[in-house]
């Protein structure tokens, strides 16, 4: 899959978001060393800490296939601004992943690519 196909994957997924209270629809699409592709989208809940961001959603649901082999991560929101991971994904990503590429897609489709060590310096590992 190219990256922009990886994208596009993520935005397909704003559809499937269930984000009545912020509003704010995520996607993301997370490709694992085969190719496989595993989507995700956020989905809130009235107890707003019990929302889960679309990453984690679609590395939980992989992790839970027995899929840990993850090379890249798109991520998709429908504002101007690239939609960047929120400092959990990125805690998240690391533990699974410390090689992960992270696109970042805004709402035209453009993205920009990130390293985990470019947003997360400094991480916490055991
Ligand atoms: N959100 C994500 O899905 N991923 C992130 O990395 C940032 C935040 C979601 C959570 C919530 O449903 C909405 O965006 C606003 O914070």
């Amino acid at each position: 899959m190219t990256e922009k196909e990886l994208c596009q994957a993520a935005m397909d997924m704003l559809e499937r978001s269930y984000c009545p209270y912020s509003r704010f629809p995520v996607g993301a699409a997370l490709e694992c060393s085969d190719g496989t592709v595993f989507t995700g989208c956020n989905i809130e809940n009235a107890a707003y800490g019990a929302t889960v961001c679309a990453e984690r959603t679609a590395i939980f649901k992989a992790v839970s296939e027995g899929r840990r082999d993850f090379v890249r991560i798109a991520v998709a929101g429908r504002s101007a601004d690239y939609c960047v991971p929120c400092g959990t994904c990125r805690q998240v990503m690391l533990e699974f992943a410390p090689g992960l590429e992270v696109l970042c897609v805004n709402g035209a489709g453009d993205y920009e690519k990130y390293t985990l060590p470019q947003l997360l310096p400094h991480s916490f590992t055991l």
